[in-house]
């Protein structure tokens, strides 16, 4: 289903109003506003002569994606504790682009990521590093949506749940490596590669969804850990951590959707992290993805939703922001209009895309594609954002290899809490 641009004239009423207080906070917001004002008077015109603009640059974000395989530019050297989370964006934007890698190109991901797993369980962000819980999660997800028997025996499964184990925490939230970090992208990532792999089991999570809770705040996000600010990239973390663990009702529902609702912007559409901030593409995943899982929520609470064909935000003002405001013209997405491309922006700009385009319930399914209707992505799994396939065909094989044997006696306990011994 072709889907309408929302009419420039009705647009100017949505902008920012100052009133006559100028803070730095609303300066900034006006002048994001103008820039993106630019760009959309410049494609309201086009619209007139084309109507299937916007388009989607595919084959341009699939050659800078692929170049980035190989090559990155000097921007990237922070991110040297973070490779496979660049294999990772790169995979996933791939795949959701629907562009297959060559067998050869895959195997050497595969080796790479393979080089990454640390003899203690776990992946580190690069050959040689300490395991750390994020990196885990990115090559695992990798390995999946690469889904080759070579990709999938690379995890060593006995190991990994070591590894989760030594990085729990008594009361039920996970540091992001041994003596790091406690916060809620622990217990996500912990639970995604947990789930993926068949390593699941109630004592590793025990008390996990009573502490997410503690996360939800007064305005109804959910914060990094209990007390602070509730933010997009966390929300989408606790909101999936409480579904992998099937303890969903345990989240104020309602609080959660007003705050969720509240932050797509209403002149930009696109969303904002967090109260009072900017619109930045990323956020199209993190607070977009969230609404099928709130979908599922509510369908499995209260009969009424389940009659909806399309997400509770505005699935149509989404995909402008991205496909008007967010493409690079040499291929490759971005946060906002001025800002430099990059892999992660490009990873969570189409994941987002992806969402507004696909509504899915038990009921069926609907598209809506603003633009050129091979502006389509693939469809991709709310709670792993990996593809359906990619999530289905991983379990099938590691259920296939059956649960582990169980941990030598009290070894768990043992691990649980364990003393520092490296922080990375
Ligand atoms: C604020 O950045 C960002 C955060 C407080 C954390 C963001 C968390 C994620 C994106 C989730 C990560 C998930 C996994 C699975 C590891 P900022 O102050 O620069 O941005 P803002 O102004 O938009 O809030
Ligand atoms: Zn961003």
């Amino acid at each position: 289903m072709a889907a309408n641009v929302r009419a420039y004239e009705d647009l100017e009423r949505e902008r920012f109003k100052e009133q006559g207080c100028f803070t730095p906070t609303s300066i900034d917001q006006v002048t994001v506003e103008e820039s993106v004002n630019e760009l959309f008077e410049t494609f309201f015109k086009l619209v007139q002569i084309d109507p299937e603009a916007p388009a989607l640059l595919r084959e341009r974000h699939i050659s800078f994606l692929k170049k980035c395989l190989t090559h990155l530019s000097v921007a990237y050297e922070c991110l040297d504790s973070s490779r496979p989370w660049l294999c990772y964006w790169i995979l996933h934007s791939l795949e959701l682009l629907d562009e297959q890698l060559q067998p050869r190109e895959l195997s050497k991901i595969v080796q790479f990521l393979a080089r990454c797993q640390s003899p203690e369980g776990g992946f580190g962000g690069g050959p040689g590093q300490y395991p750390h819980l994020a990196p885990t999660y990115a090559a695992v997800n990798s390995l999946c949506i690469i889904g080759t028997e070579e990709a999938y025996k690379v995890i060593n499964r006995e190991k990994l749940r070591e590894f989760l184990w030594s990085v729990r925490s008594s009361d039920g939230a996970f540091h992001m490596h041994v003596g790091g970090e406690v916060d809620i992208r622990g217990l996500y990532c912990a639970l995604d590669v947990a789930r993926l792999t068949n390593i699941f089991s109630d004592d590793l999570f025990d008390l996990s969804a009573e502490w997410i809770i503690g996360c939800q705040t007064y305005e109804g996000g959910f914060s990094g850990v209990p007390g602070m600010e509730a933010h997009g990239g966390y929300a989408f973390c606790g909101l999936a951590a409480l579904s992998l663990l099937g303890r969903e009702s345990l989240c104020d529902i309602k609080a959660l959707l007003r705050w969720n609702v509240n932050r797509q912007m209403r002149f930009e559409g696109g969303f904002q992290g967090r109260t009072n901030k900017l619109v930045d593409g990323c956020y199209s995943f993190w607070q977009g993805g969230a609404f099928p899982l709130i979908h599922r929520i509510l369908s499995q609470k209260d009969g009424s939703v389940v009659k909806l064909d399309h997400w509770l935000f505005h699935q149509e003002a989404l995909q402008e922001y991205l496909l008007v405001c967010c493409q690079s013209s040499s291929g490759g997405l971005l946060d906002k209009p001025h800002k430099p491309r990059d892999v992660y922006h490009t990873c969570y700009g189409l994941s987002g895309l992806s969402v507004a385009q696909h509504f899915s319930s038990q009921e069926g399914s609907t598209t809506c594609i603003v633009g050129n209707p091979n502006n389509e992505l693939a469809p991709l799994h709310p709670v792993y954002n990996i593809g359906f396939e990619a999530v289905m065909n991983a379990q099938g094989y590691f259920q296939g290899l059956g649960p582990l044997p169980p941990q030598a006696s009290s070894s768990a306990d043992a691990l649980s809490d364990a003393e520092p011994h490296a922080s990375s």
